[in-house]
């Protein structure tokens, strides 16, 4: 890396050329906003359906989609359109004034949690999911007096300096200091590497058991058994594990979590903000479980990736203006009407589609593709998903002992975009995650077709070939 550029940062910046380009961003581009996982990151340049494209038009098929915040493809014309439209009427308002579409965003979103978990509700609007994580941290302090919250080994829930506090990686407070409010981490049942070593069949949800048993004398660190007071206000959980994995738990553990914590008072926190918005087949993923959540927390996909908005709904005794009131959280552009616009047309598009049909079906085919692949290569150890949330788990010839060189080496052949599925030159953008880093999370575009799904695996199965004569 140059520490001194020679390139003029006033040249615009299409007469430049890649090298340039990234000779420039490593001088004056922070690398802690960003990942930095290939050594020679990708410039893309324009994006439409379910591809991304570079200078020299190369289609990249995108099966991550911004982790899952453009969930109805690049370029959506309808979006894109009351979004421009907005911009030609009221494109900015302060939130101490009232637009209609904000008002219509958080009716829609009550009565359709009215009717999921028949509680009535009220939502607030922040900008970014860490925020509105934040956001949704005041509301459990607020009601219950407390700020030690249990989440889940793997779970992900923001980068910002509270957010750090619950979300699991060490790696991301390291830096910054002692975590007094730290989250109490508990396994995630995550059942291709059972935590406990239990086979699935077999383990009568022994990890819940596990966590049940917490409460059984005080020496376990987290109730007061002389009053019954439990120390933690919630539990934070994402129904369906993102950056972990995206992991699925089996069907009846959060209906199990969830009666533990109502005895004890503890609220349950669904961060909805990766799988929120059909990813997973239902409007929401925890309405595959049969549980009500206290808290939903919900971001990405609400604008399609056109504008950070993000929010929480919590039931009314939580967020009441008798109990939460004016000025509880502010940010200058939480409710934006270019955002809440977005969040409207989003909502109306789910209601006139038949997502809770199309997604398990396209999500299932992609999963009997992938297993196909599975069996020839003994690499590929897991295969999985819910809806259009699927895993591939990429392991040694064992088919178990975790293998980060090959998903990496996969994941960057692919964005070299020199793949020829069909015979015509392309490449593919995958993402990376996993407790070992050794899981392919896709996420495709809702409208992705039966045909891009193919190509999708052969894209695949001719990077992993490349990857493994390496
Ligand atoms: C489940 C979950 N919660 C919270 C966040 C943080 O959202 P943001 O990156 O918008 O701050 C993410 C982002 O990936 C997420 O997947």
């Amino acid at each position: 890396m140059n520490s001194k550029s020679t390139i003029n940062p006033n040249d615009a910046s299409d007469l430049l050329i890649e090298e340039e380009l990234l000779e420039m961003e490593s001088r004056y581009c922070s690398w802690g906003d960003t990942v930095h996982y290939s050594a020679r990151p990708r410039i893309f340049t324009r994006a439409e359906g379910s591809y991304l494209f570079d200078k020299e038009g190369t289609p990249f098929l995108d099966l991550q989609m911004l982790y899952s915040a453009v969930n109805f493809g690049y370029k959506n014309k309808r979006l894109n359109n009351v979004m421009k439209k907005q911009l030609d009427t009221l494109p900015q308002l302060a939130c101490q004034y009232l637009h209609e579409e904000k008002i219509h965003l958080a009716a829609k979103l009550c009565r359709k949690n009215e009717l999921a978990f028949e509680e009535e509700g009220r939502v607030h609007f922040n900008v970014g999911g860490s925020s509105a994580v934040e956001d949704s941290l005041k509301l459990v302090r607020n009601h219950t007096g407390k700020n030690l919250i249990f989440a889940f080994m793997g779970g992900y829930h923001g980068r910002t300096l509270a957010v750090s506090a619950i979300t699991s990686s060490y790696r991301y407070r390291e830096r910054y200091g002692h975590f007094g409010d730290r989250a109490f981490f508990i396994p995630f049942p995550y059942c291709f590497r059972c935590p406990y070593d239990k086979k699935k069949d077999f383990c009568n949800l022994f990890c819940l058991k596990q966590f049940e048993r917490l409460f059984e004398t005080e020496y376990y660190s987290v109730i007061n058994k002389k009053n019954n007071s439990c120390e933690f206000g919630a539990f934070f959980i994402e129904a369906v594990q993102g950056t972990g994995g995206y992991l699925v738990p089996p069907q009846e553990y959060f209906a199990g979590l969830k009666e533990i914590l109502e005895r004890h008072k503890i609220l349950l926190v669904d961060d909805e903000i990766q799988m929120g918005f059909y990813r997973t087949g239902k409007f929401w993923a925890i309405e595959h479980f049969n549980v009500a959540p206290d808290i939903i927390v919900f971001g990405k996909s609400l604008t399609n990736g056109l504008n950070p908005l993000s929010g929480v709904w919590a039931k009314e005794q939580l967020i009441s203006p008798h109990v939460f009131p004016p000025g509880s959280t502010h940010a200058t552009f939480s409710s934006n009407p270019l955002g809440t616009t977005v969040g409207l047309e989003v909502l109306k598009l789910i209601e006139e589609s038949n997502f809770a049909k199309e997604i398990p079906e396209k999500g299932q085919y992609f999963i009997s593709r992938l297993r196909a692949l599975q069996k020839k290569y003994p690499q590929i150890g897991d295969v999985d998903g819910l809806g259009l949330a699927l895993r591939i788990e990429m392991c040694q010839k064992d088919g178990y002992t975790p293998n980060k060189e090959l998903t990496d080496s996969i994941a960057e052949i692919g964005l070299c975009g020199n793949l020829s599925a069909g015979g015509k030159k392309q490449g593919l953008v995958l993402d990376v995650g996993g407790y070992y880093k050794n899981v392919f999370t896709l996420a495709p575009s809702f409208y992705v077709t039966k045909k891009e799904i193919d190509i999708g695996v052969e894209l695949f199965e001719e990077a992993l070939i490349k990857a493994l004569k390496k």
